[in-house]
């Protein structure tokens, strides 16, 4: 397992080019299931978990020619001849987004065997409201011996309200409903850019929905879908990851290719932290001096999104004063908490919040990283720690973020992958 060691105290400057965005990419391959033939997508990020679903589509019988990744981020995939609607345990368990092929192998072949997503460092992660979703549009769903196992002879239109907002629960029963016969409205749905992207690839292929974005989406269903050329967004996340990256540090970067319109809570909320963040140059400029403490609860978007938590409580470190920052979305996402203590830093966990007090300085340590996020948060803290920090276990970083060092390295970080024996 690599490790990654960094020497702290380094200001970041220079400029950042922001990769495509992995949860648009991962249910827009999903999608391509729905229609057979050639789809093609640029801007894919290079991921782990691009490799998985990747893996994952080639088992069901789909032809992946990923010959475009490594120069341009292009991707191929031939979905013409399926070859089998199972998505098994032993790449389900590394990434619980496999989920996604459960509504297009619905939609296009009847039936799908797709084992059930266990829980995660970050909580149980329940699939239930896919599956109600899937019942309503239809289809016959069984749980046997850890697998989700779903029929539909033919899958009709329905009025489906999700009892909380569900990303990935959006995006599956959006990708049943788009060929089940009759009009289905979907209540309560996911605002996330993420969504809105997958709903205007899935019209480009052909699809009938309106309201994507909002919480109600209506989707007329269609006999046929045709095959999409679609370029990836930006990834969010890794953009806001490099705002902390920036702000932590005191330094200036300029984020290639990043979108103010999907990180408004964000840029708010680190500007309230004393960051200066404008619009340049067909991305972000962001400059840190000085760090002042802010609160905040994690919300569905457009609200301050669970994905930068970990992130803002690595910066909330450094701050001058005292910040409450609240999780709602996931039931147990502190797990790098423990890991900034053991860097200096001071954290107190009371419910479903962190209350950080600003440290003047946090001390490099070897740290353990849990999930993608919270991987991030240490990388963070290691970057204005004095003396060296190794991060272990990145793997967990490495489903998410395209070659984090080497990113971080160009703008003057002093950050190193080490292959463990
Ligand atoms: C998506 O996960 C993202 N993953 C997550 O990003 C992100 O943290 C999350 O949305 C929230 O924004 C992808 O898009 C691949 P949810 P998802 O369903 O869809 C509960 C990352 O770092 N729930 O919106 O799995 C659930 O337990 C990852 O890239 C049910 O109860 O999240 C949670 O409390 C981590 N039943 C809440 O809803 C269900 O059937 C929101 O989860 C589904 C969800």
């Amino acid at each position: 397992m690599d490790k990654l060691v960094i020497h702290g105290g380094r200001r970041l400057q220079g400029e950042v080019s922001i990769s495509g965005a992995k949860n648009a990419a991962l249910p827009l391959l999903a999608a391509a299931i729905l229609a057979p033939g050639k789809h093609v997508f640029h801007n894919v990020p290079r991921l782990r978990d691009i490799d998985t679903t990747l893996e994952l589509l080639t088992t069901l019988g789909v032809e992946v020619d990923r010959s475009g990744l490594e120069h341009d981020h292009t991707l191929a995939v031939d979905t013409a001849n399926l070859k089998s609607h199972l998505a098994p345990y032993e790449l389900v368990k590394t990434m619980r987004a496999s989920v996604l092929v459960l509504g297009p192998l619905l939609a296009r072949t009847g039936q799908a065997e797709v084992s059930l997503p266990g829980g995660c460092a970050i909580g149980a992660r329940p699939v239930n409201l896919h599956l109600k979703g899937m019942e309503q549009l239809g289809a016959e769903v069984q749980i046997e011996h850890g697998y989700i196992k779903a029929q539909a002879d033919k899958l009709h239109g329905a009025e489906i309200a999700f009892d909380i907002s569900t990303v990935t629960g959006t995006e599956n029963v959006m990708m049943a409903a788009v060929k089940a016969e009759g009009r289905t409205v979907l209540q309560n749905a996911a605002l996330e850019p993420e969504v809105v992207e997958l709903a205007e690839a899935l019209v480009k292929m052909g699809a009938k929905i309106k309201g994507q974005g909002t919480e109600v989406i209506e989707i007329e269903g269609v006999k046929e879908l045709r095959p999409v050329e679609h370029a990836i967004m930006p990834d969010r996340i890794e953009a806001g990851t490099f705002l902390a990256a920036a702000a932590i540090t005191g330094g200036e970067l300029l984020l290639k290719g990043a979108r103010a319109d999907h990180l408004a809570a964000v840029i708010a909320k680190l500007r309230e932290a004393g960051v200066a963040i404008e619009e340049k140059g067909g991305g972000l400029r962001v400059r840190g001096d000085g760090l002042r403490a802010v609160d905040v609860s994690t919300r569905p978007y457009p609200g301050f999104p669970t994905d930068m938590q970990a992130q803002l409580i690595a910066l909330m470190c450094r701050a001058e004063g005292l910040s409450v920052i609240t999780e709602t979305v996931f039931e147990n996402r502190f797990m790098h908490v423990l890991e900034l203590e053991r860097m200096g830093a001071n954290i107190k966990i009371q419910g479903r919040s962190a209350i950080v007090t600003g440290v003047p300085k946090l001390s490099g340590a070897s740290v353990m990283a849990t999930d993608l996020r919270a991987s991030a948060s240490l990388v963070l803290a290691g970057l204005i720690a004095e003396g060296t920090t190794e991060v272990l276990r990145i793997y967990h970083l490495d489903r998410g973020y395209e070659t984090l060092e080497r990113k971080l390295q160009a703008v003057g970080a002093e950050i190193q992958r080490v292959k463990e024996q």
